[in-house]
């Protein structure tokens, strides 16, 4: 029998504990066949940068993996010999091709996003592809907004949220909430109510005529503590320190650097300030075909990272995280039985 004489108590844990992860796994598969740019394994496993940074830390501090930096880049190779030896006599196996079909790049996915919201926002089709089926009322009501809600900002309620920030978020008169990824204002407007005359909501969106409609909306609707900003939430158009609460429905799936979201939240939140989020996290991996189909991406599935993941990467952020529900049943209400959940947060800053 082999024996893994030169990893020792502590470390062979360490080693093992390391392997115990499907993309570490594949990580190691693909450095068995060859070396490779830590960019690689983005676009190979589908994640984004910072949670691959994390994967590689650990497989290196675990002695299975070292680095070397080129230039501009770092490569990535199996520590040596004996422990390509080691990896293959415990079954790691070589992953093939593991560049082939690569992940899109996040210029064109947010291209794709920008498209595709557009079109919705122009009112060239209805609802964001995940639910053709249900009305805007009918999703609105599955997710916990009121007939009062929708039935006040019709015109706002485009059926694209996946919870309802607005009520189980913490929302007083006078505060100054950020709605990230605002669309036509639905969940602008509802805490534009809240907050008062003495408060202010800043709508946030990419995507040009989703902010014309939202700032008709606002027009139509009478709200004059309510502003739409163009701009993208991994670099956000808002001052350091100056808002109270946050609240983002079913956009950061959307976004291709999550890690940049929300360590962007954390920098314009006042200290002790909360962050109330509705999005789509997996509970099983997709294939990578499923992440790069323009249609799950856009319907915010095919971006969306695993729950573990993306809890991670919240926390790294510098916030406390509380976990307030999660919808299972919208898996088969909405997305078709795909692997995911609706989980609803509240984030607060120390
Ligand atoms: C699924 S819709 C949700 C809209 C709104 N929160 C609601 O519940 O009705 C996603 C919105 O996020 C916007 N979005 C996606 N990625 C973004 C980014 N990186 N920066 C700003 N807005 C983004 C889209 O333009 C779209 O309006």
């Amino acid at each position: 029998m082999y024996k893994y004489t030169f990893i020792m108590g502590e470390d062979k844990a360490r080693f093992f504990k390391a392997l115990g992860d499907p993309t570490r796994l594949t990580i190691v598969g693909c450095l068995l066949k060859q070396d490779h740019c830590a960019c690689d394994f983005s676009k190979i496993s589908g994640k984004d940068q910072t949670t691959i940074s994390r994967h590689l830390k650990v497989l290196v501090e675990a002695g299975i993996l070292r680095y070397e930096k080129d230039g501009r880049y770092v490569i990535y190779s199996i520590r040596d010999d004996k422990m390509k030896q080691t990896l293959e006599k415990c079954g790691v196996e070589k992953v093939d091709s593991c560049c082939s079909g690569s992940e899109m790049d996040a210029d064109t996915k947010k291209d794709v996003v920008k498209k595709n919201y557009g079109r919705i926002a122009l009112g060239l089709v209805q609802g964001c592809g995940c639910c053709d089926d249900l009305t805007s009322e009918q999703v609105a009501a599955s997710i916990g907004y009121s007939q009062q809600d929708t039935e006040s900002f019709s015109e706002a309620n485009l059926g694209l949220g996946c919870g309802n920030p607005t009520a189980f978020g913490e929302i007083k008169e006078g505060d100054i909430v950020l709605d990230l990824g605002s669309g036509a204002g639905f969940d602008s407007f509802l805490a534009a109510r809240k907050v008062g005359n003495t408060g202010k909501v800043i709508g946030v969106d990419m995507t040009e005529d989703m902010i014309a409609r939202a700032r008709k909306n606002a027009e139509r609707y009478g709200f004059d503590n309510v502003e739409f900003r163009m701009g993208d939430i991994e670099d956000l158009p808002v001052e350091t320190d100056s808002v109270d609460v946050i609240i983002s429905n079913c956009v950061i799936n959307l976004v291709p650097d999550k890690s940049r979201v929300f360590r962007e939240a954390y920098r314009v939140l006042r200290g002790g300030g909360r962050m109330y989020i509705s999005d789509i996290v997996l509970l099983k991996e997709l294939t990578s075909e499923e992440r790069n189909d323009e249609e799950l991406i856009c319907s915010c599935v095919g971006g969306a990272l695993m729950k573990e993941d993306y809890l991670d990467l919240i926390k790294e952020a510098g916030f406390e995280i509380s976990i307030i529900d999660e919808d299972r049943d919208i898996s088969k209400r909405q997305y078709s039985g795909y692997p995911l959940e609706s989980i609803k947060l509240e984030l607060r800053k120390k």
